[in-house]
């Protein structure tokens, strides 16, 4: 497979690409985002993950300039996109439908977006050619977008937004018409170009094994708020409420009882030993055989898994939650 061209652009830095802040978009008294505030950083492959329904599109709409926030701001670059169109925005975005032409080839659909900026024939041809390798599509130029896989109708998506050379790359579920074989493939080539090419990708998603194999960070959403955002490691291992922790793979449930006032977790809880009872949860590859709880706390079961215990073990009383940390991502 040839090497995608040398990135031209800074990797990931601490500046910030895109600021949302206290955006709400409403439908008459229904609040489709609510409130929400994010920053997304240069260079970053940000998701945005979320049950659906939850406003994930709604949001990455308003970034493109689809649609408007009914109050807050959105910011790109540094720049306000108040009352700025889409077409005149630093961003792009692929649709999960891909929405290529089926009556013009690939150079054609990739070159589409090019014709406005009236570029010398050359340079045109250059740059298509340039993402194109960027897509490992390269000697497919002439076919015709129906005579494509799947697979290949979504690389033209992408060399169609790529060759506008955006600051942000904005992508819908861009992998849910794939079969799963070739949509893993695919998370890994999608992962590899952004470092290529080192723009800012952000990436909508309902499949929380996708945003924690790709993303830098994630945003997890529920009904139009945003619940956590953090890296995946951190997302999975200390998710901020119980409805993150059970959308972000399998976690068990159980009621625990602090049975001493030595960890940290414990006093900074506020929590009195042998009278306060709490929901802990703990991932099925923390197997349990040791008397501390990752907060520092000693805890010990005393009631039943709220749900089924996936694996591992439940100590009828025993202790059951210490940290496995080989298997940690
Ligand atoms: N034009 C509209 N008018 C009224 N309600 C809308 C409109 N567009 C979206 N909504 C509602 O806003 C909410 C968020 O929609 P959105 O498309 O952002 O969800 P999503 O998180 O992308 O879901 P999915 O994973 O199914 O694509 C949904 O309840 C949806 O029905
Ligand atoms: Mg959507």
């Amino acid at each position: 497979m040839p090497k995608p061209p040398q990135a031209e652009r800074p990797r990931q830095t601490e500046r910030p690409m895109i600021e949302i802040r206290n955006v709400t978009r409403s439908y008459g008294s229904f609040k489709a985002l609510d409130d929400a505030s994010l920053t997304i950083k240069e260079g970053e492959f940000f998701s945005l993950l979320g049950p659906s329904g939850c406003g994930k599109t709604t949001l990455l709409r308003m970034i493109a300039g689809f649609d408007n926030p009914t109050s807050g701001l959105i910011s790109v670059d540094g720049q306000s996109m108040e009352g700025i169109p889409a077409n005149r925005r630093p961003t792009n975005m692929v649709f999960q439908s891909y929405a290529i032409f089926p009556h013009l080839n690939v150079e054609q659909n990739v070159a589409y977006g090019l014709k406005r900026l009236r570029l010398e024939r050359s340079e045109e041809k250059r740059r298509v050619e340039e993402a194109l390798v960027q897509v490992s599509l390269t000697g497919l130029g002439k076919r015709l977008a129906t005579e494509l896989s799947g697979g290949q109708r979504q690389r033209v998506a992408l060399a169609r937004a790529l060759v506008m050379r955006p600051k942000v790359l904005l992508l819908d579920e861009p992998l849910s018409a794939l079969d799963k074989k070739l949509r893993e493939q695919m998370q890994v080539e999608l992962r590899r170009l952004q470092q290529a090419v080192g723009i800012t990708f952000v990436l909508v998603t309902h499949d929380q094994y996708e945003a924690l194999a790709m993303s830098d960070r994630i945003a997890v959403m529920f009904g139009g708020r945003i619940a956590q955002v953090a890296s995946p490691k951190e997302i999975y291992q200390r998710p901020v409420n119980r409805q993150v922790a059970d959308f972000l793979g399998g976690m068990n449930f159980v009621k625990a009882e602090i049975v001493e006032e030595d960890g940290a977790g414990c006093r900074h809880a506020g929590l009195r030993p042998r009278q306060d009872r709490q929901a802990e949860g703990f991932r099925p590859q923390w197997r349990g055989c040791d008397a501390r709880h990752p907060s520092g706390a000693s805890a010990r079961v005393v009631g039943q898994c709220d749900g089924e215990i996936r694996s591992g073990r439940q100590g009828g009383g025993a202790p059951l939650l210490r940290r496995d940390h080989s298997s940690d991502r």
